[in-house]
């Protein structure tokens, strides 16, 4: 195996450069409590598209499907990006985009009104700010989307790592507003932890929209644009992101629904040459999955509806209907029934799409979130140990790393306590091997295998056999201090 390029893969040698050291945002010990409250609602269906939805043919419909979570710093605009989106491609109508206006005028929020499309919780539209990851659907010529909508604010990071552990690309929302673009980019400020984590999680390609160019401190000034270009680019680079190939840059006005549907007039941005959004977003490629690899679901959510429903993402393989699968770690014996994809039942689908499975021989109160779906062939490793190799980023008041250690586990839908028993070796920042010198403690910045347990059994996987399923982040206190991956796994653990 290739250290070098797979270290490069999980961006682990930003710590060589100093920009490259992501800031966590500092979360107060008080706002702890609400993100464990917000971890057990994490997912809202925007309801205003379902009608248009359910009348459109997923089976024969031979357009890719492509998640893309919207993430940057609280208020940039991704909600509002979001609904502009749904509205431009005729799924809310005028109607209720003035209700909505009145709704957010009532509330003295005048411009959130295209924010409430993607925003339907009470609690987000009083306050203006995201809390669960809001899920819409539009299609563009070539591919249909599943739009992710992130909260920026920074007690709701684990809701942000759910909604990017599933996406296959990223619209990273940045507000070139005065001060807005600095505060968010500063140290603790959601664009970086955003972007970091992004990488983490397998968002391979990212779209920065330099959004609010209508806003008066901007007024669709290429001087702002460029700034936040020159500004943006090393740190994606030392991200891990290769900028040439897998980023694209350009500018929208979400609010006001330019250069997204169609290419901004030259009158009002004369030095613009490139694409729209819904262009960009059209073209963007991604490696093809494989439909005969083994089953693969992580379930992100389930219900009772005429037997037990689950949902999530399929990550490898392609189910049908009267399939026999498993329910890992639990190795629960299941039927397929019904399986829906944007709510049209279809008999069978590949890899990358949503689902929602109805299952027989399962109770929905046997199910947690973070369970895999999976083929009974060839099933998900579910362990309580594994070895895994760890970037730490920032530890609390610079503490030091040692076994005993004690954090939140962020692995596909799992979020779990885990321990780190022991540190293996260190890996040498400058030639990428490991040291020969005993470990006993590392500090920021350091690279480092080390053998983690968990109390409960997790299905995961080798990171070099599957990606999606072996990268994971570490969380302590509401901030992310580690991101790593599962570099081995206990040899008798697959057994089913
Ligand atoms: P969180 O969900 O809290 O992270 O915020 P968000 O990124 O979803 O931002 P949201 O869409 O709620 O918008 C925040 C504020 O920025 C609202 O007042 C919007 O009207 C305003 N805004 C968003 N996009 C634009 C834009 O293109 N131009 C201008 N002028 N204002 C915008
Ligand atoms: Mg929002």
């Amino acid at each position: 195996m290739d250290i070098e390029e797979d270290i490069r893969s999980l961006q682990l040698d930003s710590a060589e450069e100093n920009n490259g050291v992501v800031n966590p945002g500092d979360a107060r010990p008080e706002e702890v409590e609400v993100v464990d409250k917000m971890e057990e609602v994490k997912h809202k269906e925007v309801s205003a598209v379902e009608d248009a939805e359910s009348q459109q043919e997923t089976e024969g419909n031979n357009k890719r499907h492509l998640n893309v979570v919207f993430i940057g710093h609280v208020d940039a605009g991704k909600s509002t990006t979001g609904g502009q989106i749904l509205f431009l491609s005729g799924q809310v109508d005028d109607r209720t985009i003035q209700k909505y206006e009145k709704e957010a005028k009532d509330k003295s929020r005048e411009s959130w009104y295209m924010a409430y499309i993607m925003d339907t919780n009470e609690e987000e539209r009083i306050k203006g700010k995201t809390v669960e990851v809001g899920r819409a659907h539009f299609e563009t010529e070539t591919t249909r989307f599943t739009i992710l909508d992130a909260p920026g604010h920074k007690s709701y990071v684990p809701n942000m790592i759910s909604g990017a552990s599933q996406a296959d690309i990223g619209v990273l929302v940045i507000s070139a507003r005065k001060g807005e673009f600095e505060t968010g980019f500063e140290k603790g400020g959601q664009t970086r932890e955003h972007v970091m984590l992004a990488k983490t999680l397998g968002v391979t390609k990212l779209l920065l929209v330099v959004n609010k160019m209508d806003d008066h401190t901007v007024n669709w000034s290429k001087e702002r644009y460029d700034e936040i270009e020159s500004k943006m680019t090393p740190f994606l680079k030392a991200s891990g992101y290769n900028v040439k190939k897998d980023v694209q840059f350009l500018p929208i006005s979400g609010l006001m629904g330019l250069n997204m549907k169609t290419r901004v007039d030259k009158s009002l941005c004369p030095w613009w040459n490139g694409p729209c959004l819904f262009e960009a977003l059209d073209r963007i490629e991604i490696t093809p999955r494989d439909p005969n690899g083994p089953f693969r679901m992580p379930i992100i959510d389930k219900f009772k509806d005429m037997g037990t429903v689950v949902m999530g993402k399929v990550e490898s393989g392609s189910v049908r209907e009267g399939d026999s699968l498993l329910v890992m770690p639990n190795k629960a014996q299941v039927k397929v029934l019904a399986i829906y994809c944007d709510d049209n039942r279809v008999r069978h689908a590949g890899p990358g799409e949503n689902l929602r499975i109805r299952l027989s021989g399962i109770e929905e109160e046997d199910i947690l979130s973070g369970f895999v779906l999976s083929s009974v062939a060839k099933p998900v490793a579910a362990v309580t140990e594994f070895i895994a190799q760890l970037q730490i980023l920032e530890l609390l008041d610079n503490a030091i790393f040692t076994a005993g250690y004690k954090a939140v586990l962020h692995i596909h839908a799992v979020v779990e306590e885990c321990e780190i028993v022991e540190l293996l070796h260190q890996i040498d920042l400058k030639t990428k091997k490991p040291m020969k010198k005993k470990v006993l403690f590392v500090k920021n910045g350091a690279i480092v295998v080390c053998r983690i347990q968990v109390n409960n059994s997790i299905c995961t996987e080798k990171f070099a056999d599957f990606a999606q399923l072996g990268r994971f982040t570490l969380r302590t206190e509401g901030k992310t201090v580690a991101v790593g991956k599962v570099t081995e796994l206990p040899t008798v653990s697959s057994s089913a």
